[in-house]
């Protein structure tokens, strides 16, 4: 914990938080395995793409790089199909609410109001006096404690009756146990009356109570909800959130009641003191010590780093500035932003935007904070994938934690723009900041931190990073405080291995490097050949008491390192926790409809497994889920998991310096070896870089030379970079003439490194041509008066005051394309795509629907297998062959393609491709098994899950694009459904259970047949009942599950009361009324 080294670096901004005027600114593996085969070669390729974060990727036989799961997705813009009118919605649920059977109704209205209270009761906590608060509960707890005590005991009929079946066997089991050993060992009472504790706290107020109900009452009770049913949804809801909203405080026990009266206590305590004064006075960083008992509880953080308490109490984060804060990896960074975080939502009440590289952190972050959100009292919204809502529901009370991936923030922020709301946005936290170096995701992250900056001088902007090197250009850039510290709570030996000896890394050694040891093994003959870089003996150094990850090149090398290694382990490693690995096994088949990929059979017995893009996301979380729990002891894996989900090791071995084809760069292994040693599970960790001979130059340089240094893309990703960062910004009205659009460009990450960055032309000459670009391109249309001599001169260096005045407004199809968030190198395609569908959409099947939502850039890097497409065409419908003639595939050019004969005719090479993937999308509606669709198309199920995760992106970016243009009406109703079938494609009745973070396909199906069915029934579960009633689920997960739920219900629940309320509101453009 040495802090020595930390250090604070205070730059002046070269730039104030306001903008400069515009004068100023003006101023591998063996040396076989890496020589690539044609097969490899592509999957090199693949990686490389993956490795550089392009988002395009080869396709079929050349399967996507990207995790699906740690994909981003392109859902960027406007869910509109998930606001119906409120009017619709409203209709909506009193039919669904007049068809639920009375049972169901009951429960739901039940769960719903007790979330209600609860919700209600938080937002108390922060507005309530202290005096009546305690008294009021007091109250309340002497009133209800009796019901508490039966509940637990013995749940009554009525209250089994609400239960799924799985809980309800579980409790019948508990019953019957009881009964029979009349006289329970205490050991048993305890966990009883655990369970018990814990059911009175998962349990919503009013299904406790119930058991107490005799006969009379709940007929009674029955009655009267007839009664209730007969009236209106609207009434209804009206009445019962009413009641809520005036609701006693439901029963807690005294402690909890107590706490909650402190939290309050301690809340306004802190709201006054961020109010006053910016002194740290509250018990915990200004926060209620809950907070500190929760860190302590769910995560066990039992104190602060120093450096961390050092960050916290800077006294430029008092004062709320921009802040960069850059650690090693594991160094605790994010502890420090959620406190930030904390105290924006809760003292100085403000929502947050916590912008996260991946999809699958994006979830795990929501489950790690839906407890905090629950116990403290703000929303945690996921914006990642299909799911965040455009503009945000706006809070009356609690605030929000928006938890978005890059692109799914860029969408939320320019809403919030759009709609005048930016300055609820209190602060913006960008974790891995590096990541804006990395082509058009950065260029998008760029652009949104840009827009933030430019539009809210109240938005306060923290990023962090562990592999930052040109601090200065990102703090000219975000007009940030930089803090930085070499801490590593956990330390981490970095070592070489060359034949076999093992070298240490040493910056003081002359070389970089001391020798350390060497190697000990024994190895047979036949080892040697098929083991020459020593791997079997390095894994078997820390497995199976130990983890160990080793990253490889290609994804295909992932499996065969893993095969190589389990042939050659002892039988001893098959019984080191044999049945839960067997459980593994069952549980992949279940997820997997039966089916079980023929490496891990073999591999996983052994307490071995690979990983990579190829797998499904069930597959790799349940993989990830039983290597986090050492059941599986030794993961191969490609790059992706670095920088994906915490999956920490005792050892990291790199089997080579290569992703893919290219040498490693200095922040891809400083972010994989960084995986070795985390903090709170290992005591050590250590890296094993394998170099050959010829590498071993390089490597040195590798390990020696400062991080690569982070350079803007805004610029580079032409069509989705500085484009579509003009057209939002003149469809938003942010800047619309060129004064003003050129004085945003300056104060971009561009606009710092421009003078690096541009070659031969100036950032006028830039802004200026991107302009005229996007007129030409009829996005764009310029105001008249400038027009004869402005934009049409030649010369676009040519700069005069007159020109800065020069102003533009968006087309009709430049704002379809800017809500859309269609990559403007495809807008005019898709509208003539979508025009032609008019003269002869063929709707007999989704065919000709899926493929106007086949994503343009997908098809244009795919390869099909000719066989397969020729076969699979000829099993087409009439009705579907008409589709490919209509938009022009002909069976002649796929049968020549299939038969290798040469075609003189040319044809529109993405056109065909882009009809071969939509067969494989169809396949996947039709039949919902991706195995199935699989091994139909031979393509990786890894890559059919990205496909239908960017066709559901793309389909919902048509139907905002649809939406802008009258002359497309039509294709709205259409797409709205389609989007909703690509983006669950699973039956029907799992869709709400999906719907809950976390819960994937393999998981709801479970729970479902569990008889947990809705929303209702899962925020409703008690985590303790889950773990004994559904297979291979941990209590972690359980907890999150349950939690995440709860926070999802709430927020439902909310929502509802809100739009309710809006509803009966009297307009306040009213008309007056004329007096007579
Ligand atoms: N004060 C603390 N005491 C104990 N454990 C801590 C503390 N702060 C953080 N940790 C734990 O350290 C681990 C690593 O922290 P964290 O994920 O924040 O690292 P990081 O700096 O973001 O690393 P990376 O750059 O790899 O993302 C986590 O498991 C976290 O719970
Ligand atoms: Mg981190």
């Amino acid at each position: 914990m040495d802090e020595g080294t930390s250090r604070i670096r205070r730059r002046v901004s070269v730039r104030k938080r306001n903008r400069p005027s515009l004068e100023i600114l003006f101023a591998a593996p063996t040396a076989d395995e890496l020589k690539p085969s044609d097969d490899q070669k592509e999957e090199e390729e693949e990686e490389e793409e993956m490795a550089a974060g392009s988002p395009r990727r080869k396709a079929v036989g050349v399967p996507p790089a990207e995790n699906n799961d740690s994909e981003e997705d392109m859902f960027g813009d406007y869910d509109s199909f998930a606001e119906n009118s409120l009017i619709a919605q409203v209709d909506d649920l009193e039919q669904k609410y007049m068809q639920l059977p009375e049972n169901r109704k009951h429960d739901t209205d039940l769960a719903t109001e007790d979330l209600c209270s609860e919700n209600i009761r938080n937002n108390q906590l922060s507005i309530t006096t202290i005096g009546s608060f305690t008294e009021l509960k007091t109250d309340e707890h002497t009133k209800k404690q009796s019901g508490h005590e039966d509940v637990s005991i013995k749940p009554g009929a009525d209250l089994l009756y609400e239960l799924p079946s799985s809980q309800v066997l579980y409790f019948e089991n508990l019953q019957n146990s009881s009964n029979e050993f009349g006289n329970q060992s205490t050991k048993e009472r305890d966990w009883n009356s655990s369970s018990h504790k814990t059911i009175n706290e998962e349990l919503p107020q009013n299904s406790i109570e119930q058991p107490q109900q005799n006969d009379e009452f709940s007929s009674k009770d029955r009655t009267s909800s007839d009664v209730n049913r007969r009236k209106s949804l609207k009434d209804h809801l009206k009445s019962a959130m009413t009641v809520n909203a005036k609701a006693q405080i439901p029963i807690f026990s005294r402690t909890k009641q107590l706490k909650e009266t402190h939290l309050s206590e301690e809340i306004n305590v802190a709201k006054k003191t961020i109010e006053s004064s910016s002194d740290d006075v509250g018990p915990f960083y200004s926060l209620p010590s809950k907070v500190r008992d929760l860190y302590v509880q769910l995560k066990g953080i039992e104190k602060l780093y120093e450096w961390q308490h050092t960050c916290l109490t800077l006294n430029s984060v008092q004062e709320r500035k921009n802040l960069i804060y850059s650690l090693p990896t594991s160094g605790g960074k994010t502890l420090v932003a959620e406190i930030l975080m904390l105290q924006e939502l809760l003292c100085r009440r403000k929502d947050v935007l916590m912008i996260l590289p991946y999809v699958a952190i994006v979830q795990e972050k929501i489950s790690g904070l839906s407890n905090f959100g629950i116990e403290l009292g703000f929303f945690v919204e996921e914006y990642a994938g299909s799911k965040g809502r455009f503009p945000p529901i706006k809070r009356r009370e609690k605030k929000s934690l928006y938890i978005a991936t890059i692109e799914k923030g860029h969408g939320l922020v320019n809403s919030l723009i759009e709609t005048g709301r930016i300055s609820s946005l209190g602060l913006v936290v960008v974790d891995e900041l590096h990541m804006i170096a990395e082509g058009s995701r950065g260029a998008v992250l760029e652009m949104t931190l840009a827009k933030i900056l430019y539009t809210s001088k109240t938005t306060q902007i923290i990023g962090m990073s562990a592999t930052l090197n040109n601090v200065g250009d990102l703090q000219e850039f975000l007009q940030a405080e930089y803090y930085t510290s070499q801490f590593r709570p956990v330390e981490l030996k970095e070592y070489l291995k060359i034949n076999d000896a093992i070298y240490e890394v040493d910056s003081k050694a002359e070389n970089g490097m001391t020798f350390s040891r060497l190697l000990n093994y024994k190895y047979s003959d036949a080892l040697k050949k098929m083991d020459p870089d020593h791997l079997v003996a390095l894994v078997t150094e820390v497995i199976p008491n130990n983890s160990c990850l080793v990253f490889c090149p290609t994804k295909k090398n992932c499996e065969n390192v893993a095969e190589m290694i389990c042939k050659f382990l002892s039988k001893d490693y098959l019984k080191h926790r044999e049945k839960e690995k067997q459980e593994i096994i069952k549980n992949l088949k279940s997820i997997c409809s039966g089916n079980l990929c023929p490496v891990l059979k073999r591999t996983i017995p052994l307490g071995v497994a690979y990983h990579h893009s190829g797998l499904t996301s069930d597959e790799r979380k349940l993989l990830e889920e039983a290597y986090s729990t050492g059941v599986l002891c030794l993961l191969t894996c490609t790059s992706t998991l670095a920088a994906g989900v915490n999956l920490p090791a005792r050892r990291v071995i790199l089997r080579a310096p290569y992703v893919a084809k290219e040498f490693l760069k200095r922040s891809q292994y400083k972010q994989m070896i960084g995986r070795a040693g985390r903090a709170g599970i290992d005591s050590a960790g250590e890296s094993i870089l394998i170099l050959q001979e010829k590498d071993k130059q390089q490597a040195l340089e590798l390990i020696s030379r400062p991080l690569e240094n982070c350079y803007s893309h805004l610029v580079q990703e032409f069509t989705k970079g500085i484009q579509t960062l003009f057209l939002s910004l003149i469809g938003l009205k942010i800047a619309t003439h060129l004064g003003d659009i050129y004085h945003f460009m300056s104060g971009t990450l561009f606009g710092v490194q421009q003078k690096i960055l541009l070659k031969e032309k100036s950032l006028w000459e830039i802004t200026v041509e991107s302009l005229k670009y996007l007129t030409e391109k009829g996005l764009l249309q310029n105001d008249t008066i400038l027009t004869e001599k402005g934009l049409t001169q030649k010369d676009s260096s040519y700069k005069s005051e007159e020109w800065f005045q020069y102003s533009f407004h968006i087309t009709k199809l430049g704002r379809a394309s800017f809500k859309g968030t269609i990559d403007l190198a495809y807008c005019d395609i898709l509208y003539r795509d979508l025009q032609k569908g008019l003269e002869g959409l063929v709707l007999e099947s989704l065919l000709h629907l899926i493929y106007l939502t086949t994503p343009y850039d997908i098809a244009s890097q795919c390869d099909p297998d000719w066989m397969i497409y020729f076969k699979q065409f000829n099993q087409l419908s009439p009705a579907e062959q008409n589709v490919a003639a209509l938009v022009g595939v002909s069976e002649n050019y796929i049968g020549k393609k299939a038969s290798g004969q040469a075609i003189k005719k040319t044809v529109d090479k993405d056109i065909v491709n882009r009809l071969y993937l939509s067969l494989v999308l169809y396949a996947l509606l039709k039949e919902t098994s991706i195995w199935s669709v699989s091994e139909k198309f031979n393509m990786p199920r890894g890559y059919i899950q990205s496909l239908l995760t960017a066709a559901a992106t793309f389909s919902c970016c048509v139907l905002h694009f649809c939406e802008e243009l009258e002359e497309f009406w039509v294709y709205k109703a259409l797409l709205v459904e389609l989007t909703k079938k690509l983006t669950y494609c699973v039956k029907a009745e799992l869709i709400p259970l999906m719907e809950v973070t976390g819960v994937l396909k393999g998981r709801a199906k479970q729970l479902y047949n569990a008889g947990y069915k809705s929303l209702a029934h899962l925020a409703n579960a008690n985590p303790e009942v889950l773990i004994k009633t559904i297979d291979h689920l941990s209590r972690r997960q359980a907890k999150q599950i349950v939690s995440s739920a709860k926070m999802l219900l709430n927020e439902k629940a909310e929502a509802l009361q809100e739009e309710v309320e809006e509803l009966l509101r009297l307009p306040a453009d009213f008309p007056p009324v004329e007096k007579a």
